[in-house]
């Protein structure tokens, strides 16, 4: 994901400086050109070995180093880094950026950077609180840095508030978000569903279906990570949010339609991707549960077709994409569904394949438009997202 992309990493004297090892490791696993600097300090913390086994570069300290392959190595590191990051960020560091000094290969790397310099503080909640350091993090804001909030929870001083340095897997997203993948989606506004959804049947009991949201969490994240503006409106799941996405929580399959149709006159593109149910119990009460003794007879209602209200409601240069889970007949369903529902796209996937459909952690999916249909082989719901996603851009011209 991160292939012939530089990461400039600074990592100051905090006692969270063992994080950034796991971070370079990360990156490193994207296929990143990690190049780490640290500063004097940080090497109370952690050894520059460390850093230098994991990225396979020299890590910096000390601007007169002549160790080196001959080159202003402040300068040129900084011309070659698409994105630097310095996590965790002390005071002192935020300090001397905020004043401009560089006294060290960090803080002078830093000044020397033009690229998206993204600053993530940790520090003891005091500290982090001081009007200082709040000042000073101003100022590196409205000199182009992004700043990371800390995160807040149990610090290393046994004081319990803001200034942890968040998750490793939370400094990488800020990362991707700034590098992975040309933001061919920039300026678009798209509004992902994903997961299942619940119909009470009385206060205790519901009908779901097996989605697990994966496959339109992927589609939201990577449209993310392309540079579009992103709603998700999610029924329940247990997998993590996207970050740097607008989260809509909903339940039932009527929550899920107004909080959609509400949005959609605003979207460029609207991908349906959670399993609705089709149908809800009528009347929601404990007396027609019970009443049935050993059997339970439910009766059913339809619930709203989402993709057929935004068909019928589709605003002028809007691209509307549907799934269908299908278990025969899927082309032939799929194209009818495609037409029915005024659709540009659908994804089809057969729910009898292997490593297709609900819970996998892949896909195999056909893409059907009015003028073709193309199948891919399986690969990960990741992979097909940003295929999906190829497709809607190609379709969108
Ligand atoms: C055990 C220990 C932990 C520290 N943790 C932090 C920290 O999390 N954040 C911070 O701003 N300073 C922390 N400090 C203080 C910094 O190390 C100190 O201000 C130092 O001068 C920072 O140098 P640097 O910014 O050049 O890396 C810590 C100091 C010690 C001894």
């Amino acid at each position: 994901m991160l292939k012939g992309k530089t990461v400039v990493l600074g990592v100051t004297g905090s006692i969270a400086a063992y994080k950034a090892a796991n971070l370079a490791s990360m990156l490193v696993k994207l296929h990143a050109d990690v190049h780490v600097i640290m500063t004097k300090n940080a090497t109370n913390f952690i050894h520059p070995i460390t850093f230098e086994t994991l990225t396979n570069n020299k890590c910096l300290v000390d601007t007169f180093d002549r160790n080196f392959q001959y080159s202003v190595e402040h300068v040129a590191l900084a011309k070659k880094a698409d994105v630097m990051m310095i996590a965790p960020a002390t005071a002192n560091v935020i300090g001397k950026l905020a004043g401009g000094i560089a006294d060290d290969m960090l803080t002078t790397t830093a000044l020397a950077c033009t690229c998206p310099k993204l600053i993530a503080p940790a520090m003891n909640t005091r500290m982090f609180e001081n009007s200082i350091v709040q000042d000073n993090l101003k100022k590196l804001t409205l000199n182009d840095y992004q700043v990371i909030q800390p995160a807040v929870g149990f610090l290393a001083c046994r004081d319990e508030g803001a200034g942890k340095l968040p998750k490793e897997e939370v400094l990488l997203d800020y990362i991707l978000k700034e590098i992975a993948f040309e933001k061919d989606m920039k300026g678009l506004k798209v509004l992902v569903t994903a997961g299942p959804t619940m119909e009470a049947m009385d206060p205790v009991r519901y009908i779901t279906n097996h989605s697990t949201g994966k496959m339109g969490y992927a589609v939201a994240r990577n449209c993310m990570l392309r540079g579009a503006e992103v709603t998700l409106v999610t029924g329940q799941t247990s997998i993590e949010k996207p970050r740097f996405v607008t989260v809509v929580p909903i339940e039932s399959a009527r929550e899920m339609f107004e909080e959609v149709t509400g949005r959609a006159a605003e979207q460029d593109i609207i991908i349906k991707a959670a399993a609705v149910a089709d149908y809800r119990p009528q009347t929601v009460s404990d007396e027609k549960v019970k009443k049935g003794g050993d059997h339970l007879t439910l009766e059913l209602e339809k619930t709203d077709d989402i993709l057929k209200y935004l068909g019928e409601h589709k605003k002028e240069g809007q691209f509307l994409c549907g799934f269908s889970m299908e278990t025969e007949h899927m082309l032939e369903n799929s194209r009818a569904k495609l037409k029915k529902k005024n659709l540009d796209l659908i994804v089809a996937n057969n729910l009898k394949q292997a490593g297709a459909g609900f819970g996998t952690d892949t896909n195999v999916i056909t893409m059907i438009t009015p003028e073709e249909e193309i199948s891919l082989e399986l690969m990960s719901k990741e992979e097909a997202a940003g295929r999906i996603l190829d497709e809607i851009l190609k379709l969108r011209r």
